[in-house]
């Protein structure tokens, strides 16, 4: 898909333009008043008023060929933001579905939103609606996605000079980054494995300029990752630690680590899960898919700030050789940890992550992970659950996500849950019941947390995956906290976020 901004639609031939109705009943800002008349004329006649659910009509397209117009309720003027601009036009794009259509123009609102938000936004929320979940359906699908090759860009700003390349450069990296993660979180487990992960990620690493290393099981253990390899007992299938590496500044140690819990099968292990919905546990590894993916955007920007991102993969499954509750492991800190519940599976692969971050020198930590049923309790499936400690750190990675239109809740975190987790035998037990369950997922892996690190911990267990198709987005995957971890890395780049 190529994109391109233009200041006035002079004689652009398209198959269909989408524009953005506010409640209100007025267009986008950077309609031109001929398509500004119909477009209110049909959000007024279809009496379209709920937002996102766009309205479709024929009119005459430049030289006389039809085009499609695509109103899109986008909602009150003064409450549009970033993420409604992404909303909005991959409402519009999704409206497209089973069309043939190839050239479109999205009308952007430079009113609300700065050109260059308005721009980057468009180009993403465009990607976001170009992905089906039927990945492995023999016949026709039953929704065709169109085939955009053309998208223009309509800014109503008179800067001619201004091409928002690198805006545009920027939405086509994330989109692309978010599909990829869909994708793998897509993938059957059988199909996904933690070899397969791997593979993924050294294909990723080559197109983004990221060393990476994969360490075997063996591996692991000479380092003293007892507590992931506790996990990975009872599968056959090989365990992976996959490290990616970005070097934007120079020099030593990381301004950014991430790590993404990659269980690419969570049947809860000898504390096995009931079978009801139990197939959608291959998408426990969403949280390494997305600092995977959100890696290789920092490698394709050359963002200037040296990051690492790890992924600790493996299945979960109860074989011969599980991990049986009441089992203790000593973890990569040192610390050891009585397995209580083999389904509380997803802290056990963090801490040494963390632990394995820290030791090679990075100074903020953010993990990602679907850690707890809990989190989808407490927020439901609208907000990201954020953790950790100083405040200013989780503040300033709230912020990235407000920024880049992604939600995050702060949630608390204080020394009584952290005394919940401790065992009777070891430093540390993996479950300290049902009551808080996400908030004290968080207290487990803050005991992997040393001295002056800042650390961030995003559950996404119940942003990650949407049984459902919303109007602006595919049902299935939807690649969480890449946004948010590509505008925190720019920030901590471009040295505005300052360690709290
Ligand atoms: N992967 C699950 C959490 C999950 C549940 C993600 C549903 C997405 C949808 C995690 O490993 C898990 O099983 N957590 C347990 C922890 C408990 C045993 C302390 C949970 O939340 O029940
Ligand atoms: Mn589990
Ligand atoms: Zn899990």
């Amino acid at each position: 898909m190529q994109f391109r901004t233009v200041s006035i639609l002079d004689g652009e031939q398209l198959d269909a333009l989408i524009v953005p109705v506010f409640k209100e009943g007025d267009a986008a800002s950077g309609a031109p008043e001929s398509v500004r008349k119909t477009a209110e004329w049909v959000a007024r006649e279809s009496g379209a008023r709920k937002i996102f659910t766009p309205t479709t009509h024929l009119r005459d397209g430049t030289d006389g060929a039809p085009m499609r117009l695509v109103v899109v309720p986008a909602g009150k003027r003064d409450e549009y933001d970033i993420a409604r601009a992404w909303q909005v036009v991959s409402a519009g794009v999704l409206a497209l579905w089973q069309s043939t259509a190839r050239r479109i123009g999205v009308i952007l609102e430079t009113q609300s939103l700065d050109a260059q938000e308005a721009v980057q936004s468009a180009v993403e929320g465009v990607h976001y609606a170009m992905w089906r979940p039927e990945a492995h359906r023999t016949g026709e699908e039953d929704r065709q996605l169109p085939p955009l090759d053309e998208i223009v860009l309509l800014s109503g700003t008179d800067s001619d000079g201004d091409d928002f390349g690198a805006e545009i450069a920027r939405g086509q990296s994330v989109g692309e980054a978010v599909n990829w993660a869909r994708a793998l979180s897509n993938e059957p487990a059988n199909l996904m494995t933690p070899s397969r992960i791997a593979d993924a990620a050294r294909r990723l690493a080559a197109e983004s300029n990221l060393d990476i290393e994969v360490l075997d099981e063996e591996a692991c253990r000479a380092l003293g990752m007892g507590s992931f390899l506790s996990v990975a007992r009872g599968s056959d299938e090989p365990a992976q630690f996959i490290v990616l590496r970005h070097n934007g500044r120079g020099g030593e140690g990381y301004d950014l680590a991430l790590v993404g819990k990659g269980i690419t099968f969570d049947s809860g292990g000898i504390s096995i899960k009931p079978a009801e919905d139990m197939h959608l546990m291959k998408y426990d590894m969403s949280g390494a898919a997305s600092v995977i993916a959100a890696a290789g955007v920092v490698g394709r920007l050359g963002l200037e700030l040296n990051l690492i991102a790890i992924a600790p993969c493996t299945e979960n499954l109860p074989g011969g050789h599980a991990t049986k509750p009441g089992d203790v492991f000593t973890s990569m800190s040192g610390k050891t940890v009585e397995v209580i519940n083999t389904d509380a599976e997803g802290r056990l692969v963090l801490i040494d992550g963390v632990t394995y971050a820290q030791r090679e020198g990075a100074t903020r930590v953010v993990d990602v992970a679907t850690l707890t049923g809990a989190v989808r309790i407490a927020l439901g499936r609208h907000y990201t659950g954020l953790f950790g400690r100083p405040e200013g750190f989780v503040e300033a990675v709230r912020r990235a996500g407000e920024r880049s239109g992604e939600r995050l809740w702060p949630m608390p975190l204080s020394d009584e849950y952290r005394d919940d987790m401790k065992s009777d035998v070891a430093d540390l037990k993996n479950s300290g019941g049902r009551l808080g369950g996400a908030i004290l997922g968080a207290a487990f892996v803050d005991a992997a947390v040393e001295g002056e690190t800042e650390w961030a911990h995003l559950d996404i267990a119940g942003t990650a995956w949407y049984e459902e198709d919303r109007p602006f987005s595919p049902k299935g995957p939807q690649g969480p906290m890449i946004r948010t971890i590509v505008e925190l890395a720019s920030t901590i780049a471009a040295r505005r976020e300052p360690r709290g």
